[in-house]
């Protein structure tokens, strides 16, 4: 059985696009592997956000993920600033990082041009605190997108640095959590791309039926199919790619027949898509106002939550120290 980890930014709400992606098979991955979620607060720091938008942010996310069907009783979903441990597993980890090689990594450099008024020292180790909040639990993968894999990569050089360092074989080497085909790619709602909360294209799970109904019936089409069977443009797919994936089978023939007989009316077709999508995401929005109205349920779930995490974190910071050669008098 593979221990998984996975750090979630604190930023940005859930989208279909999320849904789809990675949330389902978190959902059905906790059934199969040790895991652990947590929320990346610490991370978020290395863009300056008020203490209001770091606590509001936190709380959103924590509320959406375990409405998407995140089971605290199985998986151990926790904050990643409540396990100490890691902060101090992150400063024993700095010392055998070195400033050339973090300086080199992509998403620092990223962060320097985009950035160039905040170029703090996190953000130059924000791969440490990365490869802290993975080895410190032992997890052997991580699912990470694209953009994650230079981190993961730096994960598995210090880890491995470590071992090497201290001639032990203490930490395992993770690796990438791979989906395959089941990961399925949700296009926006602007003809083109896939959905993304920068590109503003996005329908959140949390929007509300009024707002769905706007966002979808503003979706871009096009002048429509002039002889039959005819290949549909970028924008119209996308439409059908997004109904196959909230409406029922049957909805989704009746009206791929329309467009391939050049009947299609895409004002039903885009009504129809967004009463699909507000049912579809009904049962979220229900359980996420649920959790997040009940303070005394989230602060219960929040401290069992870091509970749990800190039995393994606090046995490898225990097993660490001793290996660095911290010894009590
Ligand atoms: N850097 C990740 C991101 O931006 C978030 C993250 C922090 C993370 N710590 C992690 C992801 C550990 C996986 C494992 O998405």
């Amino acid at each position: 059985m593979d221990i998984v980890l996975s750090g979630i930014r604190s930023t940005g709400k859930l989208h279909l696009g999320n849904y789809f992606g990675a949330l389902k098979n978190f959902v059905k991955m906790q059934h199969e592997n040790r895991c652990f979620f947590f929320i990346a607060d610490y991370h978020s720091l290395t863009t300056h956000p008020t203490p209001a938008d770091l606590h509001g942010s936190v709380k959103q996310v924590f509320a959406e993920y375990l409405a998407c069907g995140i089971d605290p009783e199985i998986a151990t979903v926790f904050i990643q600033s409540d396990l100490p441990e890691v902060s101090e597993l992150y400063l024993l980890l700095n010392m055998n990082a070195y400033v050339g090689e973090l300086e080199r990594t992509i998403s620092f450099k990223d962060k320097v041009r985009l950035q160039p008024e905040n170029v703090n020292a996190g953000l130059l180790t924000y791969p440490v605190l990365m490869a802290a909040d993975i080895i410190i639990h032992k997890a052997t993968k991580v699912p990470v997108g694209k953009d994650q894999e230079q981190n993961l990569e730096m994960t598995r050089k210090f880890a491995k640095r470590f071992n090497h360092m201290y001639k032990v074989d203490y930490f395992p080497e993770p690796t990438a959590y791979n989906f395959g085909e089941t990961l399925v790619k949700i296009p926006g709602l602007d003809g083109s791309g896939k959905m993304g909360k920068s590109e503003g294209n996005a329908i959140y799970l949390t929007d509300d039926p009024t707002t769905i109904r706007k966002k979808v019936m503003k979706a871009i089409t096009d002048s429509g199919p002039s002889k039959k069977n005819q290949e549909p443009s970028e924008s119209i797919k996308n439409l059908f790619t997004i109904m196959e994936a909230v409406s029922e089978e049957e909805t989704l023939n009746y009206f791929k027949d329309q467009y391939n007989n050049c009947t299609i009316r895409y004002g039903d077709f885009k009504k129809q898509l967004a009463e699909d999508t507000i049912r579809f995401t009904d049962p979220f929005r229900t359980k996420f106002e649920d959790i997040y109205s009940n303070s005394t349920y989230l602060r219960k779930l929040v401290t069992d939550g870091a509970e749990k995490a800190r039995l393994s974190a606090s046995q490898t910071l225990k097993d660490v120290r001793e290996i660095m050669g911290f010894k009590a008098f």
